[in-house]
């Protein structure tokens, strides 16, 4: 059998949709965009929702708008995707790196404050693979030492902290559409945020910062000259593309169930595995199993690459779990001992999820898992 490791879900729907938008002849940002900003907002219970073309502007956007600049600090989680330090890279400031807890695998709040020095502006806590970061203990030290949080929720859509959404926290979270991610529209990303004078700002800095929509000047009953009161990029997603998204928002909820229920399969048969540690399931939150993290155990009698090789050879892929930047040459000399970070980095493997998933398919991963699991290494 041959497993795929991500596949995105799709009605057969969308095409449809995404034809009259093309048939509409309006394919750049315009009224869809608007239409799913506005569902974005609506289901994250946020004011205020703003597209970009991926979760890596979005953060970018959000830093900026928030006061980053060149010569700042931004305290980011090592262990996530390389796009989280790099967007703190494209404002032109420095990422400062701190270990993560090692039950969550999310940024520690304590190292977090112990990283924090004279030129820190913000903090960006980072909802690895959908679950959610201690937001209370970030707000707080956000209050106490006058720094930015900006949320990267990339895997996050739908996720809970506390019985609050993600997204709706106040502070700017930043979302990923792309297609490995809970819902996607190929490439894309989302800004939700509370005030509507920074989404307002955010919506121009998107479009070169030019001072009217391309929608206002389109409708608009006089001619208009624009100007361009700052500097900005173009990060402005397609029509076709909020369409997409807004057919993805439809199924988000049918999404989430089907994820939750493989994972909890998953986990109920992994226990019974001695080398391996199923993820830890913490009472705050409610997560999006954006991805299914098991750890090797340190001593079990096969180590996290050598099982990862054996499964692909088996017909089902994996991937490493989260790297860590650190260790990256592109962020060599950024190296400080992060070894909660780095044990996660080295024994943590990612298995096959995806909504349409069968009970087959996955079985399968199950029985060839707990083979090559207690095998012992060639
Ligand atoms: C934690 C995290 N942040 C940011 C990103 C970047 O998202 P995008 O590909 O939409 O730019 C990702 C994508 O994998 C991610 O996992």
């Amino acid at each position: 059998m041959q497993v795929p490791f991500a596949k995105p879900h799709f009605t057969g729907t969308e095409g449809a949709l995404v034809a009259e938008v093309i048939a509409s002849g309006w394919v750049s940002q315009g009224p869809k965009v608007r239409e799913f900003e506005a569902a974005f907002a609506a289901r994250v219970g946020a004011a205020e929702a703003v597209a970009t073309t991926s979760c890596t502007t979005a953060l970018q956007l959000a830093l900026y708008v928030m006061g980053v600049r060149p010569g700042d600090e931004v305290i980011v989680p090592s262990l996530s995707f390389i796009a989280t330090a790099n967007s703190v890279w494209h404002c032109g400031a420095t990422p400062v790196f701190a270990d993560i807890d090692p039950d969550t695998y999310n940024l520690d709040p304590a190292a977090a404050e112990r990283a924090i020095t004279e030129r820190t502006k913000a903090i960006m806590p980072v909802h690895q693979v959908g679950l959610p970061a201690d937001m209370d203990r970030f707000l707080e030290l956000g209050r106490r030492y006058g720094v930015e949080i900006v949320e990267d929720a990339a895997c996050a859509i739908g996720a809970t902290y506390k019985g609050r959404s993600i997204g709706a926290m106040g502070p700017p979270a930043c979302f990923s559409l792309h297609p490995r991610k809970v819902i996607t529209t190929g490439e894309g990303g989302m800004i939700t945020l509370q005030d509507s004078d920074v989404a307002a700002r955010l919506r121009k800095l998107r479009a070169h910062a030019m001072d009217v929509s391309d929608l206002a000047r389109h409708f608009a009953k006089d001619v208009v000259i624009e100007s361009y009161p700052e500097r900005g990029w173009n990060a402005r997603m397609t029509d076709m593309q909020a369409q997409l998204g807004l057919c993805q928002l439809q199924e988000l909820d049918w999404i989430l169930d089907r994820r939750r229920a493989l994972c909890k399969r998953y986990s109920a048969a992994i226990a019974q595995i001695p080398a391996l540690q199923t993820p830890f399931e913490p009472d705050y939150a409610v997560r999006t199993w954006q991805s299914y993290c098991v750890r090797v155990n340190a001593r079990a009698p096969i180590g996290r690459t050598e099982l990862m090789r054996r499964l692909l050879h088996d017909g089902i892929p994996t991937r490493r779990g989260v790297m860590t930047i650190h260790e990256e040459p592109a962020y060599a000399g950024a190296g400080v001992g992060l070894p909660h970070s780095e044990a996660a980095a080295r024994d943590v493997l990612i298995l096959p999820l995806f909504p349409d998933m069968t009970e087959q398919q996955q079985d399968y991963v199950l029985d060839r898992l707990a083979l090559h699991a207690l095998a012992q290494a060639a």
